[in-house]
C-alpha cells in the first residue's frame, strides 16, 4: 500500500497530489495517508506536504527497499522475488534456508548489514551497516553440477558491467570472481550449491560490494588490499546503491540468459575482456606444492589455464591464485 502511494507520487512528480485524492484512490482516510507518508519519510523518501496542495515527492535519498529494487526491473529470472532485510546473519545463509522452503528461482535477498557475513574459503566478510552492498541471488537452473562453474564467471562479469553502467567505474576481474580497482578488491562473490541426485537443486550467488567504506573501516590486514566505490569514484556524492544493485541484477539476468541459451562463449569473452589475470604471472598451491606460471586463458567450463614454469599446462577450478600486481603480490 505505502509503495503504491510512492508510485502515485512518482507518476505525478514534480506536481502535488492532494491528500483527498490519494485517500479516495486507496479507499482509506486522509489520516491513514498521513501515517503512510510519515513511514515513507522515515525510510528516506523526501515528501513535501502542503495543506492546500497535498503531497509531492521531492527526492528519494537513495532509498533501499524491496519495492525500489524490483520495480520495473524488466528481467526474466533475476528479481522474480526480492526480499530486503535491515539486518541478517548472512544473505547466503538466509537464501539457503528459504531455498529449502521452496523460494522461487531468481529470488534476490538484499541486506543493509550482516552479522555473520561469509567469504570464500571459510573466511568471514565484514558487513558493517550501510557500508557495503550485501546481496544473494537464488537460482535453480536446469544444469548438472559440473556445468555450473561458468555461473561464477558470469556473476563476476555481471557485477563488473553493472558497476560500470551505474557508476562509470571500471573494474578488472581477478580469477575467478574478485573485482579489483588498481589492484585492490572492491567485490567478492561466494558461490554455493546444493545438489540432489546429480542435479542442481539450488545455487546461491552471494555478492559483496565495498560501497562506502573508508580505509579505516576495513580490518587492518585488508586495509591496503581493499577499496570501496566511494573511494574510487571521482564523484562519490553521485553514487547510488539502488542504481548499482538494479544494474547488477539486470546484467546478471542477461548473462544467465546467455548461458541458458548456449551462449557461454559470449560470457567468456566478456570475462576475458575484463580479466586482470590472463597474460599475468600467477602463483598457486596444488596438493601442498607451489607453482608459478603465466595464466593463458579461461576454459569453456570455467577453469583457468596456466603454463607453469615446469613446462606443464595446468587447469585450475577453484582455490586461491595470486596474480602479480594484485593484493600486494610482487
Ligand atoms: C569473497 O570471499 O571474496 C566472497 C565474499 C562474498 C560476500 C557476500 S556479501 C553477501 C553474501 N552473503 C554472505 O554471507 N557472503 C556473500
Amino acid at each position: 500500500m505505502k509503495y503504491s502511494i510512492v508510485q502515485l507520487l512518482k507518476n505525478a512528480a514534480p506536481e502535488f497530489v492532494s491528500g483527498g485524492e490519494i485517500a479516495a484512490r486507496f479507499k482509506v482516510t486522509r489520516s491513514a495517508i498521513w501515517k503512510y507518508i510519515e513511514e515513507l519519510r522515515n525510510e528516506g523518501y523526501v515528501i513535501e506536504a502542503s495543506t492546500r496542495k497535498g503531497y509531492r515527492l521531492v527526492s528519494m535519498d537513495d532509498c533501499l527497499n524491496a519495492f525500489e529494487i524490483k520495480n520495473e526491473l524488466n528481467t526474466s529470472i533475476v528479481g522474480r522475488d526480492v526480499i530486503f532485510l535491515p539486518s541478517i546473519d548472512s544473505t547466503n545463509s538466509y537464501a539457503k534456508r528459504i531455498a529449502l522452503e521452496g523460494a522461487v528461482d531468481g529470488t534476490v535477498i538484499v541486506a543493509a548489514e550482516q552479522t555473520m557475513g561469509r567469504g570464500r574459503l571459510g573466511r568471514s566478510w565484514e558487513s558493517l551497516q550501510g557500508k557495503g552492498i550485501y546481496l544473494s541471488v537464488l537460482l535453480r537452473p536446469a544444469m548438472e553440477p559440473v556445468e555450473t562453474p561458468i555461473l561464477t564467471i558470469a556473476a563476476a562479469v555481471a557485477v563488473s558491467n553493472g558497476i560500470s553502467e551505474a557508476t562509470g567505474i571500471a573494474t578488472g576481474i581477478k580469477w575467478p570472481n574478485d573485482l579489483v580497482i588498481d589492484g585492490k578488491k572492491v567485490c567478492g562473490i561466494l558461490f554455493e550449491m546444493s545438489t540432489e541426485a546429480d542435479r542442481v537443486s539450488s545455487i546461491i550467488l552471494g555478492i559483496g560490494i565495498n560501497y562506502s567504506q573508508e580505509p579505516s573501516d576495513f580490518p587492518a590486514e585488508l586495509r591496503d588490499r581493499a577499496i570501496s566505490l566511494k573511494t574510487a569514484s571521482r564523484e562519490p556524492a553521485q553514487l547510488s546503491k539502488l542504481s548499482i544493485i538494479r544494474a547488477v541484477l539486470r546484467h546478471l539476468d542477461n548473462v544467465i540468459n546467455f548461458i541458458l541459451s548456449g551462449n557461454e562463449e559470449k560470457v567468456l569473452d566478456m570475462w576475458r575482456a575484463r580479466s586482470v589475470t590472463i597474460g599475468r604471472q600467477v602463483s598457486f598451491t596444488l596438493k601442498n606444492t607451489q607453482y608459478t606460471g603465466v595464466a593463458t586463458d579461461i576454459t569453456r567450463d570455467g577453469k583457468l589455464s596456466v603454463e607453469c614454469t615446469d613446462g606443464v599446462r595446468r587447469e585450475l577450478l577453484s582455490g586461491e591464485v595470486s596474480v602479480r600486481g594484485i593484493y600486494g603480490y610482487v
